[in-house]
């Protein structure tokens, strides 16, 4: 037995210098020091032996034990400590690698809408006048000859506040007003800008209607402004924005705030006018409200009208962008899901 004890902790200690691995350590700690091991099992012996023998043997036998748990422990430092090295050597960062490309943002599909109309519009002299999105209701309707009850204010559901009189603005023309007082030096200078900007309605949410939306209105007042400029102004925008060969048409219509007033069609820019799906077959797209502006509205602001005349313009942005890109669902411009926003 004690012969059977030595050969054991012979044959375990050679066979321990050949691990290498974790993994090896724990098939060699099992298959000599586990439950089921070599060594326990020789241990379990110890009830055959004389009397005499056992004492010897019991001592001999933990002796065994105890030398190879150190062996084991001495070697798992060594091993550890390897695979350690190892693990850091070829997890090592190779700076010689190109590095991953940073993922660039791109421009809101507005956005970029809003940019191509800054650009015409500056290029044919108009400048850029932003006016504030919280409105007074006076500025947003009754300066703009809406006056309490009058029916058009149907026409434009509004988002009250708890403030009396403060509401989020329910179109750009508001900033007729403001742009008119601001550089119109009490009605003596002539004044041409762009207002560009978000507006709130109270609306339901549909593909093709939104609580919130752009518009870009456009004021130009001075001396012997006539219908002719504010045709041929807006027909050079579609030509710009559409290209050459881009046809307007003007039909009659009704806003509070001109006088006449119009609306605006360019001929599809899809189909040519021959009629598609996008432009719903009618050969035409409208893109703009507008008018001559009202006496009203440009004593408002400043102006004497029997001296001073202008015309103003609406335009949404959105509407336009839906049209050039085939998007279906207006929903998707303020849903800043990025499925959508990556394709611009
Ligand atoms: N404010 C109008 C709307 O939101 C659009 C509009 C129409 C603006 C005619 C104008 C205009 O300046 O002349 O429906």
């Amino acid at each position: 037995m004690q012969e059977a004890l030595n050969s054991l902790h012979q044959e375990a200690t050679t066979e321990l210098e050949t691990v290498t691995s974790s993994d090896a350590l724990r098939e060699w700690e099992l298959k000599y020091l586990g439950k089921q091991g070599a060594v326990t099992k020789l241990m379990r012996g110890v009830g055959g032996l004389p009397s005499e023998e056992r004492a010897a043997f019991g001592k001999r036998a933990n002796e065994v034990k105890t030398a190879l748990a150190e062996s084991y422990s001495a070697r798992e430092t060594v091993i550890k400590a390897q695979e350690l090295a190892r693990d850091l050597s070829q997890g090592q960062i190779d700076i010689t690698l190109a590095g991953r490309p940073l993922s660039v943002g791109g421009l809101h599909p507005s956005t970029q809408t809003l940019r191509r109309y800054r650009e015409i519009w500056a290029e044919m002299g108009f400048q850029v006048f932003r006016s504030r999105e919280v409105e007074d209701d006076d500025t947003n309707f009754t300066l703009l000859n809406m006056p309490p009850h009058h029916p058009a204010r149907d026409m434009q559901d509004t988002f009250y506040t708890t403030t009396p009189n403060v509401i989020l603005r329910t179109h750009t023309s508001p900033g007729q007003i403001r742009s008119m007082r601001a550089l119109g030096a009490d009605g003596t200078q002539p004044i041409r800008v762009i207002l560009p900007g978000m507006c709130y309605r109270f609306e339901q949410i549909t593909t093709r209607s939104e609580i919130q939306f752009h518009q870009v209105e456009g004021v130009a007042v001075g001396r012997g402004i006539r219908m002719t400029d504010l045709k041929g102004t807006i027909a050079e925008f579609a030509r710009r924005m559409y290209g050459d060969n881009a046809q307007v048409r003007f039909r009659a219509s009704y806003f509070p705030f001109t006088e006449p007033s119009i609306e605006v069609d360019v001929e599809c820019f899809l189909c040519e006018g021959s009629g598609c799906r996008v432009c719903k077959y009618a050969g035409w797209l409208e893109i703009a409200g507008a008018g001559m502006m009202h006496p009203v509205v440009l004593r408002n602001g400043g102006y004497d009208p029997s001296v001073w005349s202008g015309f103003a313009f609406g335009m949404g942005p959105e509407r336009v962008t839906m049209l050039m890109h085939d998007i279906q669902d207006i929903r998707y411009f303020w849903g800043n899901d990025l499925r959508f926003l990556e394709q611009f």
